[in-house]
């Protein structure tokens, strides 16, 4: 999900990073010492003091920085050894970097349907999909909303596959009180721009593994240790200590932004709840949504609706209009024959709208207002 910077500030946009004096004062520290990066295993002060501050937050072993999500995607199946011949199972409702990652270690995608009420792994079909050549599930933990861990864990568990979770969209998101991306093998979380907290462009991976750490903290910075070259293939996946230490600031934040998210979420709930043609974002006791983005889904002339509230100023988005195995690139290998009817309706139906904790009450009330317009106006029937 790409945050799209732009420069009409009376615009509500999707995601917006929230940046403060802490922020600035802290890449000022960074620049004052000259210690920009470090090449060891272990990384740098800042690299280790956002570390440190993840691994408590989300009550983890380890967490390992990285420059990006796909880096931390790309190392997580590295250390797991995922090679040509394996398959990796995941929704093709999701950013491509989720599939991109599994190119590259040669092994095969192998896209599983997603679920129409919350967008994550539709486990009947991913138990019909898990095979003999099945090494990884990566379940993606789509608009911040927790996938059903408990039952992915089920059909995991007795074969031997182990589960990476994308939780790049779901810092701060919880499963049965557990953090996402601390429950499965491995975890990747993403610091882009338009995520819950940001370095600018950042990742990490969330493990308590120490063997798959250690090897990752040595992936990092090309594989090497000490004087003795190269342990094991890797590459440049170092996080710089300027964007660690702006990691190490929004970490502080992290509780508070949070909770806007969420005050903004049931404001807007209750606000457009009776608007018909619409449906609103899946809640359960179990699974509680850190609120990246507020995703309804719209009976029909979603891409009217979304034109319609942009042209308002509201930047209301369409994740993802084409689906991973239907894009030009993944078509190309023929991935656009395999059948995700729920899938497909997905990425026809949804819409995300803005409620990050820079949305004021009064943006609430004209998103609202204008969705109930918009659906009106196109006459929506009610969904069935
Ligand atoms: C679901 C998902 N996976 C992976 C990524 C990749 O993260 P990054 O952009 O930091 O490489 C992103 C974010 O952009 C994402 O939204």
């Amino acid at each position: 999900m790409k945050y799209q910077a732009d420069l009409r500030y009376d615009l509500i946009q999707i995601n917006k990073p929230i940046l403060g004096s802490e922020e600035r004062r802290a890449v000022l520290e960074v620049l004052k010492t000259e210690r920009l990066t470090d090449a060891s295993p272990e990384g740098g002060p800042k690299v280790r003091e956002f570390e440190e501050s993840l691994e408590n937050y989300l009550g983890s072993k380890h967490v390992v920085a990285l420059n990006s999500g796909t880096a931390a995607l790309y190392a997580s199946l590295l250390a797991l050894d995922v090679k040509k011949g394996d398959e990796v199972l995941l929704p093709s409702f999701t950013f491509v970097a989720t599939a991109n990652a599994v190119l590259m270690t040669g092994a095969s995608p192998i896209f599983v349907d997603v679920s129409k009420t919350d967008f994550t792994l539709d486990i009947k079909d991913l138990r019909a999909k898990v095979g003999r050549r099945t090494k990884v599930v990566v379940p993606v933990h789509l608009y911040g909303y927790p996938s059903r861990m408990h039952e992915i864990s089920e059909i995991c568990r007795n074969r031997g596959i182990a589960i990476i979770e994308d939780a790049a969209q779901s810092l701060g998101a919880t499963y049965k009180g557990r953090q996402t991306g601390s429950i499965g093998n491995l975890g990747c979380l993403s610091f882009y721009g338009s995520k819950i907290i940001t370095c600018g462009e950042g990742g990490a991976v969330v493990t308590n593994d120490d063997a798959l750490a250690g090897r990752i903290r040595v992936m990092r910075t090309q594989g090497v240790v000490g004087e003795k070259g190269s342990r094991l293939f890797g590459f440049n996946m170092r996080m710089p200590e300027i964007s660690a230490a702006i990691g190490v600031a929004q970490m502080g934040k992290l509780t508070t932004f949070l909770a806007g998210r969420r005050r903004n979420a049931t404001t807007l709930r209750s606000l457009i709840s009776d608007i018909h043609g619409i449906s609103l974002p899946h809640e359960d006791k179990d699974r509680l949504g850190n609120w990246y983005v507020f995703t309804i889904t719209v009976s029909s002339k979603r891409d009217q609706i979304a034109e319609f509230l942009n042209k308002k100023g509201i930047r209301a988005t369409v994740y993802y209009k084409v689906p991973v195995h239907r894009s030009e690139f993944y078509s190309s290998m023929g991935y656009q024959k395999v059948q995700l009817p729920k899938t497909d309706w997905a990425a026809q139906h949804a819409l995300s709208l803005p409620v990050h904790p820079s949305v004021t009450p009064n943006q609430l009330e004209s998103i609202a207002s204008h969705v109930e317009k918009a659906v009106s106006d196109l006459n929506l029937k009610a969904q069935s």
